[in-house]
């Protein structure tokens, strides 16, 4: 029997990097997993690859900042499987700029993504978890909360979901549901391999463990968090950077 046996999952930019290992994990733990993202490609690899693992997954094109299509994922999950268990806040950009050279545009996609993204899924989620009287959201921040040189807009948003998370978990505990969020350090995926092998080295130099994470680190922290081990626990943030921010 698998830690989310029968639970329906819907992840966020799960076409690539952490969001696709959280839905092989998850869906190898028994979820049922609804993969969303902007990326066909890595979308529809992904449900191939879990179902070919004998696990079950379905690809749902569409961007978390658009609200029409948000509710369209809630009302097909809700149509076909009566429920939703599990909300995990994911997709993610970055649009890294020095203050002084940031634009308009850089600074709204990243907030509208991360912030308002995670805002309008948390929305569609919540309503129908509160008809069930059940479910958990995760949420995505970040080491880069506490402030990062060249991005304000990311550091921004990540730090606005610490006070979403915290706010909806104070609203909701009250109908059994829980709200908690991740904070990543440096996680080895597409987000990240352009980084030069300079910068690389010198993080890793800073980093306790002594290695970049990888996106399973990260993946088996959502399933805990997704998972009955997790149900006293809600309202926190909850660091995946190798003793960073200890
Ligand atoms: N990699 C790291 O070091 C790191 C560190 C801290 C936090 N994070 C956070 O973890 C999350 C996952 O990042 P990753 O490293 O796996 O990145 P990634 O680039 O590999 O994956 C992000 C996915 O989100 C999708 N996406 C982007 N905008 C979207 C939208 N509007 N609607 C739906 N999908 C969208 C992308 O297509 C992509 O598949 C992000 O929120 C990121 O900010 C990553």
């Amino acid at each position: 029997m698998g830690r989310l046996e029968g639970k329906i999952a819907w992840i966020t930019g799960a076409g690539s990097g952490i969001g696709a290992a959280t839905a092989r994990r998850f869906a190898s733990e028994g979820a049922i997993v609804a993969v969303n993202d902007l990326n066909v490609a890595g979308g529809n690899q992904l449900v191939k690859q879990i179902q070919e693992a004998g696990g079950q997954a379905e690809f749902f094109l569409g961007s978390v900042t658009d609200i029409a299509k948000v509710q369209e994922i809630v009302q097909t999950l809700v149509a076909k499987y009566g429920r939703l268990d599990l909300l995990v806040n994911n997709a993610g950009v970055l649009r890294d700029a020095m203050m002084a050279k940031m634009t308009e545009e850089q600074w709204d996609t990243v907030i509208d993504t991360h912030l308002k993204g995670s805002w309008l899924c948390a929305r569609a989620a919540l309503e129908q978890m509160k008809i069930q009287g059940s479910g958990v959201i995760t949420n995505t921040s970040s080491t880069s909360a506490r402030g990062n040189i060249g991005q304000a807009n990311y550091a921004a948003a990540k730090a606005g979901i610490w006070g979403l998370t915290k706010t909806l978990a104070l609203e909701y505990g009250k109908y059994g549901i829980r709200v908690n969020a991740i904070a990543p350090g440096f996680i080895e995926t597409p987000m990240t391999d352009q980084i030069p092998d300079m910068l690389r080295e010198r993080a890793i130099s800073s980093i306790p463990l002594r290695r970049i994470g990888q996106p399973e680190d990260v993946a088996n922290l959502h399933l805990f968090l997704a998972s009955d081990e997790a149900a006293y626990i809600t309202g926190q943030i909850i660091y995946v950077d190798g003793g960073v921010k200890i």
